[in-house]
């Protein structure tokens, strides 16, 4: 059976005191009852990691549960006022997101920017996480990074907080596509997903999780998704 991966983003929201809210009630939720035998990646703002990161150890022991960036400098440290490079992530987070549609529309991040930011993370140890949502941009990862190998999180744009998943039928065929060319990634299909849906999605061959926005804000709908995954 596989290994179902469930990664919630919760882009830009929640303040600390509001991340220490959720860990407390996604806990009693969860404590003693979940079933999940999966990974679970928590995608935070970089203010809240750090909390997260020493609350950790508080999550059922049964979860595994890692820590993800949602974005990461495309330079080392040095004089960059305002980035937060890969060094400084190193020892907190497990993963690093890259190239999230809204930071590809809304920053301008470039195909380029994106294969330097996959590489730093390369070079500094970090897992990564890279969103695509069409072929051309698989094909740009694919011609720097031939044997890429960690988790690619496919985002139809229409899908994006629209209420409405893709087909899973047509993001099985995408996602078989991408495992195609990157034999050894792993791939989540992320676009509306919730516990009502989930099933229906990690159920198809080529899928191996999902990537989890607006319903990973809050803890019951989170769980909801663990659940029924
Ligand atoms: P959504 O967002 O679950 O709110 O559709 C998914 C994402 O953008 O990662």
């Amino acid at each position: 059976m596989k290994k179902i991966i469930v990664l919630g983003n919760w882009k830009s929201n929640k303040n600390i005191k509001e991340a220490k809210d959720w860990l407390e009630k996604f806990n009693q939720l969860a404590s003693g009852k979940i079933k999940f035998k999966g990974e679970v990646i928590l995608c935070a703002p970089f203010i809240d990691l750090p909390i997260l990161k020493t609350s950790l150890s508080k999550i059922p022991s049964n979860l595994a549960f890692s820590l993800g960036s949602q974005n990461v400098s495309s330079f080392e440290d040095g004089p960059h006022t305002g980035e937060i490079s890969a060094n400084m992530l190193k020892n907190l987070v497990d993963y690093v997101m890259i190239g999230h549609s809204e930071r590809r529309t809304n920053f301008n991040e470039t195909y380029e920017t994106i294969n330097k930011k996959i590489k730093i993370c390369q070079d500094n140890g970090l897992k990564t996480t890279v969103c695509i949502s069409n072929l051309e941009q698989l094909e740009s990862i694919v011609r720097k990074f031939p044997s890429y190998d960690n988790l690619i999180l496919y985002e139809p744009i229409s899908a994006i907080g629209s209420g409405k998943t893709e087909n899973p039928d047509v993001s099985n065929e995408f996602a078989g596509k991408i495992k195609k060319y990157l034999k050894n990634a792993k791939v989540l299909y992320g676009g509306s997903v919730k516990g009502e849906n989930v099933k229906n999605i990690v159920n198809k061959e080529f899928i191996d999780g999902v990537g989890v926005g607006g319903a990973s804000l809050d803890p019951q709908s989170f769980w909801e998704i663990l659940k029924n995954a």
